[in-house]
């Protein structure tokens, strides 16, 4: 068995969350396509039929310092 289990169970959480709450999400490379290519590949689990690329886009200044921008 995987004895990291535990682990990556709370660390998918943690992960996700970072990911949706620190950052807005582009899809495409160039990060303008409006709709997302929900096209089914073959395979046992759903597999895309071509790749999703997101591009993140930071949301929350991640080191908020004091007095900054106003000096
Ligand atoms: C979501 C995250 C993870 C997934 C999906 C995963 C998946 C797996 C799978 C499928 C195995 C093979 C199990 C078997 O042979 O029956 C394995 C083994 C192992 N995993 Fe993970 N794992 C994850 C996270 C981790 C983490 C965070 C660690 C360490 C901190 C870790 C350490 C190990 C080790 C050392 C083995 C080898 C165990 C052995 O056969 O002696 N894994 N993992």
């Amino acid at each position: 068995m995987c004895p990291g289990t535990s682990l990556g169970l709370q660390m998918i959480h943690a992960t996700f969350g970072a990911m949706i709450q620190c950052f807005d999400w582009k899809a495409g490379t160039d990060g303008n396509l409006t709709s997302v290519d929900m096209d089914e590949g073959l395979g046992l689990n759903l597999p895309r039929a071509n790749s999703l690329v997101c591009i993140p886009v930071a949301r929350i200044d991640p080191i908020p310092l004091p007095n900054q921008g106003k000096d």
